[in-house]
């Protein structure tokens, strides 16, 4: 039985989510225009809504041309506000919103917060919010010693306590000078994290480990074996996984992508070394997904130094062995035996992919075998999978790795929640 789904792109993240975006005054507000555009580009319509202190570090007519809505500033703004002529834009912009989202938070503001002190419109609209519908996700931007000080630490966990979601901050030069904690994330920062918010967590309290990327298998000091894996659809994996609330390991072959948010990466270079890594990373784990292209032999006498030519015009005469399938070892032990360690197998092949993968899934003893097409999709930021289970097969259509991860973490969330 093949079941095809239309569209495995992921409704629950930001992409059909109207978010309120609050200013207050900080200079991190040249990052909020950045971050309304990237919050539209994602899918998502923005309203900006500024404190005064904010209009004195970017201008409304930016963020207007930016979210493509007029700003808000005034709680005796007498335009109509969501459609609703009433002059009370503090209910109607928040009762349409998922989120409102304060980036750059600043310090006086989140005093104001903590006090349910509403004299402007941002504030107002904050405290007047329904509380249960309406998430209050704060990005903090402050000077270094401000956000150490102990007043502004006790209003962070207060506000965290009075249910608003508070991201944390970013280190490095601030515009005063110094240096240290305090700044706002970088939007591409807040966008995941918002991203991030917005995903259902079906894998609250499981861990998940994720092989990703090829293996290097040297032949000598300079030169070895290795595949063109980029890494994109395993780091997708893992980034999904740990939005789903999962606690993430990933472990890398060689490859040059940025470690996804929240995840803890283990680089490796060989099979070996890839071996060994699952091996200390699975006993704890609930699900492993082995998505990493790892190689299939390995030189059997790597030498020790950087081999040269004889002069005859002869190449050198190497000789292989075939690497530990990890795949193979992982699902035979007993954890995964008695359905506490759920395997997922991935499979790239060039032709004949239904049998290929259903065949891969018996060899390998696995519950689940994700089977693309390698050509079609190595270094690619699109792929097609097609999973295949005992009870049958589903085809996820061509679609950005992301939505694809998200679809997959879903199905194994899914199939782990009946065990
Ligand atoms: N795999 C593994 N260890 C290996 C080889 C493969 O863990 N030494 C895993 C991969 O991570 C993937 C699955 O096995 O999840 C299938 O990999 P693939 O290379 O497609 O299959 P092979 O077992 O190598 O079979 P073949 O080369 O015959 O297609």
């Amino acid at each position: 039985m093949t079941e095809k789904i239309s569209s495995p792109v992921s409704k629950h993240g930001i992409e059909g989510r109207h978010i309120v975006l609050g200013l207050s005054g900080g200079i991190a507000c040249y990052k909020a225009a950045e971050l309304c555009r990237a919050l539209i580009k994602a899918g998502a319509t923005v309203q900006v809504v500024m404190t005064p202190a904010a209009a004195q570090f970017i201008t409304p007519v930016t963020m207007q041309a930016l979210s493509g809505r007029t700003i808000f500033m005034s709680q005796w703004d007498d335009r109509t506000a969501a459609g609703v002529d009433n002059n009370m834009a503090h209910i109607n912009l928040s009762r349409e919103a998922d989120a409102i989202l304060v980036a750059p938070a600043s310090a006086d503001f989140m005093a104001k917060l903590l006090h349910g002190r509403a004299d402007e419109l941002l504030s107002l609209m904050c405290l007047a919010r329904p509380i249960e519908q309406v998430p209050l996700i704060l990005a903090p931007a402050m000077n270094r010693e401000m956000w150490i000080h102990p007043a502004t630490q006790r209003n962070v966990a207060q506000l965290a306590a009075d249910g608003a979601h508070v991201l944390g901050v970013g280190a490095g030069f601030q515009a005063c000078g110094e240096v240290g904690d305090g700044r706002m994330l970088e939007p591409e920062e807040l966008l995941r994290a918002l991203d991030s918010f917005f995903h259902p967590k079906l894998l609250a309290g499981r861990r998940v480990v994720v092989t990703a990327g090829p293996t290097f298998e040297a032949i000598d000091p300079v030169r070895g074996l290795t595949n063109r894996s980029s890494g994109k659809m395993g780091f997708a994996i893992a980034q999904a996984a740990q939005m789903a609330g999962a606690e993430v390991t990933l472990i890398a072959g060689p490859v040059g992508l940025p470690t996804p948010d929240g995840v803890t990466r283990v680089d490796v270079e060989s099979a070996h070394d890839m071996l060994g890594a699952v091996q200390l990373a699975v006993p704890q784990a609930d699900v492993f997904v082995a998505c990493a292209a790892v190689a299939d032999w390995t030189a059997a006498h790597p030498a020790t130094q950087k081999m040269k030519k004889d002069g005859t015009g002869a190449p050198p005469a190497l000789a292989f062995k075939e690497t530990v399938d990890i795949l193979a070892t992982v699902a035979q032990s007993d954890r995964a035996q008695s359905g506490a360690l759920y395997c997922v197998g991935f499979a790239a092949e060039s032709h004949d992919l239904l049998a290929n993968a259903q065949a891969k899934r018996a060899k390998k003893g696995v519950p689940l075998l994700v089977g693309n097409i390698g050509p079609d999709t190595f270094g690619r930021d699109h792929n097609a999978l097609l999973l295949v289970t005992a009870d049958g097969t589903q085809a996820l259509p061509e679609a950005p790795k992301q939505a694809l991860a998200h679809a997959l973490v879903a199905h194994i969330a899914n199939a782990i929640s009946v065990l």
